[in-house]
């Protein structure tokens, strides 16, 4: 086995998954993205899937474990955001949320399993603010992100007999496509205000701002690494703050 340490990425054609990638790239990792067929980033190598459909996902697992011969870390990073009154929720946009955000990370770290097995690997799984506590307005996403917080505590304790550790970043707002997203879907004829309310919400006030996808990546790059062999089961916030309390 090459002794270099193999790390896959899912959402590495957005802003935390490529972030996360470069610093992977940057600590001498080889990395493999993956995301929607039909975008690309810079990786070793690049396996597009569709995580809404399980079959996929377990084609793209299987191809990314024979790449390089091992996967010593999974990074959960693909997600999609909703908000909007829960009385008109579809049925199709709960479908789409929690499948991405909570049902994909989930196939994708059970195919992995046997791998990182192998590899006495781990598992870092990009949660929210809104996996540790409710965000009025966001009934489905926090459904998902709670969903993930808290899988990521049971998965720790299941795999843990076996060398593997799992853990979560909870990320505050982050400046990435899906905030700006959020923004110009539900910003309505105000972005700009939009974004001015979120950070209204940080206790820094005028001083708040929006965490880079680097400072988020730094946070998932140290979980992987041996010195936090003590770390599993945990959601490590950065957020400012955001879910200490009021
Ligand atoms: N941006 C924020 O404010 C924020 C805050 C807390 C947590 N998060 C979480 O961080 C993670 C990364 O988000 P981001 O800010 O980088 O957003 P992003 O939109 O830049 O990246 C998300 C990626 O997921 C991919 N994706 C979505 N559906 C997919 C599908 N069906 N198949 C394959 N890939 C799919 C997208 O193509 C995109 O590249 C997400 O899980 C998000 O929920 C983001």
């Amino acid at each position: 086995m090459n002794d270099t340490p193999v790390a896959l990425v899912t959402g590495a054609a957005g802003g935390v998954g490529g972030a996360v990638a470069s610093r992977f790239a940057a600590g001498g990792w080889r990395v493999i993205g993956t995301d929607r067929p039909g975008t690309r980033a810079d990786a070793d190598a690049w396996i597009p899937a569709d995580l809404l459909d399980v079959d996929q996902i377990r084609e793209m697992v299987a191809q990314a474990a024979a790449t390089f011969g091992r996967l010593d870390c999974v990074v959960n990073c693909a997600g999609l955001w909703t908000e909007g009154p829960a009385e008109d929720t579809s049925e199709d946009e709960w479908d789409r949320v929690v499948g991405v955000n909570l049902k994909a990370l989930y196939f994708v770290t059970s195919a992995a399993i046997p791998h990182l097995i192998e590899a006495s690997g781990s598992v870092v799984n990009i949660s929210s603010d809104a996996g540790l506590q409710g965000n009025a307005g966001a009934a489905v996403y926090s459904a998902s992100k709670g969903g993930v917080s808290n899988l990521t505590r049971a998965l720790a304790l299941e795999l843990a007999p076996r060398g593997v550790r799992v853990n979560a970043v909870c990320p505050g707002d982050v400046e990435s496509p899906m905030l700006l997203g959020q923004a110009r879907d539900f910003g309505g004829e105000d972005p700009e205000g939009y974004l001015r309310r979120l950070l209204d919400g940080y206790a820094q006030k005028g001083r708040a701002r929006f965490i880079r996808p680097e400072e988020v990546a730094e946070v998932v790059w140290f979980l992987a690494q041996p010195e936090a062999a003590a770390i599993t089961g945990a959601n490590w916030s950065i957020d400012f703050g955001l879910s200490a309390g009021i």
